[in-house]
């Protein structure tokens, strides 16, 4: 099966927050509460706000799979690339797709001249912290970043020069 990533179309993005859900529900509720999974979502993947960044150059959206199985969001930050999201169905895991679009990403990055790539994921991801490592990136910063509403996210920042 080809499963190249492809940049997110306006038409999958109903898809992609759907596919949100699903990973966030099969991860989540292990390291944050309800509450917080239901807030963030609401947040991040409002149809509006994707719109936007899709129409956004320091933006960038990958996906794969039809319908979609998985799928990441970088952006420019300062003198960075930010990884902001890389989720993969729980049935589609662990067999390279996170590390099509870690690639992905990273290739965006160089185009845009950035140095590094940066992310952050959870002090209790340890899965997620396993696969990060194996695409070569790594922590730099442990800390508990506030993020309003009265949530907290405890986090590791990790990073990979591109
Ligand atoms: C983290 C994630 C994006 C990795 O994508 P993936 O397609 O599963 O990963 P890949 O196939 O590229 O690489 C797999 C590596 O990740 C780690 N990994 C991923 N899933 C794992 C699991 N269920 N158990 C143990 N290790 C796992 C392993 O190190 C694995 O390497 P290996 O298979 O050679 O041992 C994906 O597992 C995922 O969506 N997880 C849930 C959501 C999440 O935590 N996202 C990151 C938020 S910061």
């Amino acid at each position: 099966m080809t499963d190249a990533p492809r940049r997110l179309s306006p038409d999958e993005v109903g898809a992609v927050a759907a596919l949100a859900r699903t990973v966030w529900q099969a991860t989540y509720p292990a390291l944050i509460s309800q509450a917080q999974i239901d807030a963030m979502l609401a947040d991040r993947y409002a149809p509006a706000r994707i719109h936007s960044q899709l129409d956004d150059p320091c933006h960038a959206w990958w996906v794969v799979g039809l319908p979609p199985a998985g799928f990441a969001h970088v952006f420019t930050d300062s003198n960075a690339a930010r990884l902001d999201k890389l989720y993969v169905h729980p049935g589609r895991q662990r067999r390279g797709l996170g590390a099509a679009l870690l690639r992905a990403c990273a290739g965006w990055a160089r185009a845009q001249n950035l140095p590094v790539l940066r992310l952050q994921v959870n002090r209790g991801n340890t899965r997620a912290i396993r696969a990060y490592e194996k695409y070569g990136l790594r922590i730099v910063e442990s800390r508990v970043f506030d993020i309003g509403d009265g949530y907290v996210m405890d986090d590791h920042v990790m990073e990979m020069r591109l």
